[in-house]
Parts: C-alpha cells; sequence; structure tokens
C-alpha cells in the first residue's frame, strides 16, 4: 500500500507542481480492460485549445482536460467503507482515501486505497469491494523454522504484523532472539533462533574419594553420578548427583572427610553411649562427624565433669580442661583416674571450668 500511496502522491505532486514537464508524466497506458476514456493526448497546453491545459492524467498521460472539473462528491454512504478527500477540493488529480471498516478488506487484501480524480471526472480504479474474506494465509505469512531437531517450540502463527515466541524443551537452551516479528514484506525482522541441547560438563574430582561414572567430555540430562570415599573416610554432601535441564549439577560435590585420632590415652571417653578405653577403640580413631565426651577434673570437688567434642574432618581437640594421666597415675591407682571417678551432681546450667 505504502509504494501505491507513493506512487499515487507523485503523479499527484507532477500532475499539479509541474504538469508541463512530460518525464514526470507516464506515457498513456491503453490496457484492453480499461473502461474510461482518456481524453485528447496532448504535449504542450496550445495542443488543447483555450479552455483546457495540458495536464497529467495518471495512465491516460498527457492530456487535454478542464483543470476546474470535479469528481463526483460527497460518494454515496457505503457500509463497508469510508471515504476522505485527502486534497482541499474534489477537483481534476484530488485523492481520495477509501479505507474498509474495521475487519473488512480490499480485494488485493489491503485495508485501504487511494483514487484520483480523473480527467474524464471519474475516480481512478474501480469501485471499491470491501469484504470480510480472509485473504489466503499463505500469501501473507512469514516462513516459520525448520525444526531440524524437534526441541523449538513457537507461539503464533507467523502471520503478516503478528509476533511469535520461541522456547525450547527442557534440556535444551535457546540461542539467539526469544520474540521475531512478520514484516509486511514477508521477511522475519530477525533470524530464527536455534535450541541448543544442554549438557553439564564433568563432574568434580574429590579428595580422598571416587566419581562412579564413566569418563566423558559431556554428561546428558538426567545422567546421575555416584561418589564413594576411600577407606576410613566419610561422605560429607551428597551421595549422588544428577544431571539437571538446566544443565547443572543437582548438589555441589560432596566432602570426604578424614577420621580423628582419640587425644587420650589413659582415661575412658563415652562414644557412642558407651564408656571404653581409647586403645579398645579400632586404631584409637573416630569418624568424622562422631562425637567423644572426655572426663574432666572439678577443680574443687572430687567428682568429674563431662565435656563433648566432635570429630570434624581429622580435627579433634580435647577439651581445655582435659589432663591426661601419667603413667604412674593409670598404672597405680587406675580406679582413682577422672574418667573412673563419680560424675559431679551439679545445677543443670553449671558448666566445667
Ligand atoms: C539449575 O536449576 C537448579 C534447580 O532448578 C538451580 O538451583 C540452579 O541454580 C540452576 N542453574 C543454573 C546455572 O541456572
Amino acid at each position: 500500500m505504502d509504494s501505491a500511496l507513493l506512487l499515487l502522491s507523485f503523479w499527484a505532486l507532477a500532475a499539479t507542481v509541474a504538469p508541463q514537464t512530460p518525464e514526470s508524466c507516464p506515457e498513456r497506458l491503453v490496457g484492453e480492460e480499461r473502461k474510461r476514456t482518456c481524453p485528447k493526448p496532448c504535449k504542450v497546453d496550445k495542443d488543447c485549445g483555450s479552455k483546457r491545459q495540458c495536464l497529467c492524467d495518471g495512465q491516460c498521460g498527457l492530456s487535454c482536460v478542464a483543470p476546474g472539473r470535479t469528481c463526483p462528491w460527497p460518494l454515496t454512504p457505503s457500509a463497508a467503507w469510508e471515504a476522505r478527500l485527502l486534497s482541499p477540493t474534489h477537483s481534476f488529480s484530488a485523492l481520495l482515501e477509501v479505507r474498509c471498516k474495521s475487519g473488512l478488506s480490499l480485494p488485493s487484501g489491503l485495508d485501504a486505497t487511494i483514487r484520483r480524480c480523473q480527467g474524464d471526472r471519474q475516480w481512478s480504479g474501480e469501485e471499491p469491494t470491501c469484504a470480510g474474506a480472509t485473504p489466503p494465509t499463505a500469501a501473507l505469512t512469514c516462513p516459520l523454522p525448520e525444526d531440524a531437531d524437534g526441541n523449538i517450540r513457537i507461539e503464533g502463527d507467523g502471520a503478516v504484523g503478528t509476533a511469535i515466541r520461541y522456547s525450547c524443551l527442557p534440556g535444551s537452551r535457546l540461542l539467539g532472539i526469544s520474540e521475531n516479528f512478520c514484516q509486511d514484506d514477508r521477511r522475519w525482522q530477525h533470524p530464527h533462533p536455534a535450541c541448543r541441547k544442554l549438557y553439564c560438563t564433568p563432574p568434580s574430582e574429590v579428595a580422598q574419594g571416587y566419581v562412579v561414572a564413566v569418563q566423558k567430555t559431556e554428561y546428558e540430562v538426567g545422567f546421575e553420578v555416584h561418589y564413594l570415599c576411600k577407606k576410613n573416610f566419610r561422605l560429607d554432601g551428597a551421595q549422588k548427583v544428577t544431571c539437571l535441564s538446566n544443565g547443572s549439577w543437582s548438589a555441589a560435590p560432596p566432602s570426604c572427610r578424614a577420621r580423628c585420632l582419640i587425644p587420650a590415652h589413659r582415661s575412658r571417653v563415652m562414644i557412642d553411649g558407651v564408656k571404653r578405653w581409647p586403645l579398645d577403640v579400632t586404631d584409637a580413631m573416630v569418624a568424622h562427624g562422631q562425637q567423644v565426651t572426655f572426663y574432666c577434673k572439678h577443680p574443687q570437688l572430687p567428682c568429674s565433669l563431662a565435656t563433648s567434642h566432635t570429630c570434624h574432618d581429622g580435627q579433634l581437640p580435647p577439651p581445655a580442661c582435659y589432663l591426661e594421666p601419667t603413667w604412674l597415675q593409670y598404672k597405680l591407682f587406675p580406679h582413682r583416674l577422672v574418667s573412673e571417678i563419680p560424675a559431679c551432681h551439679l545445677p543443670a546450667n553449671a558448666t566445667a571450668v
């Protein structure tokens, strides 16, 4: 429509501003289907006598017309379209816009056309017919993308003047724009995007542990990887991670935590509710996360106070109040060791010094 409007406007300008310039007026085109009669052709005003001028008359080319002659105005009203003069008058070379009412369109598929007042006192073109029939869709859509790998989803039908939205199936990621616009020339404003399949990168190695998985450069969505720790190390974190649809692993890799040597030899300690000599415990060690209760001497009274510490990745410092008995104390007076004397019965909120 834009180019047609421009062309007609150009003719109109040519006719009003420089009517005598032959180059700006098309040669007379006499098509078979033309119903109207063209006025007498001319080259200059002299050819037309005193009452007429040699003016550009659209497809008739330069013709002898009486510039004051008018075309019918106003037009008989129509339910299908509205007419509007684009020129101050309805005389020769005036322009008239005919616009179809909402939802209707011309046989060309456009919703408006421009008619020009011709030398034969008729408006150019056919009588407008605005119809509600939808134009053939094939002619008024932009081509939708070829969905090579079946991953891309499209919202919208690609009709001229509308937008479509792209999305990817889970497990793939959109590369490019997420929205596009079908232009009047039936071309997309931007190139189509693509969906790239997502993979997880190889899972992280774990110190003192093993990754139980086939070694690959990339792992598919849903792939599971298990972690194991070396002997005497305890897993802290996820034992299993899964490749998620966004290309991330479901959890951070776990840690393998070291055991702790029980920092007492000549005292019993409480482990898992059982009071034991450290030498009776396998390797005299406890696992990461295990709690050990030590016995400290009350500063004044002949009784013991219990204090607990937890093994953390090889670290189990004894409480500050704990005193390792001497060899002599251990050998000669084993029943007087702090871990063996009665526990102090103190108020609940009292703490060991
Ligand atoms: C992937 O998805 C998970 C869970 O939905 C989320 O916690 C994680 O941050 C996402 N990763 C990325 C890179 O978006």
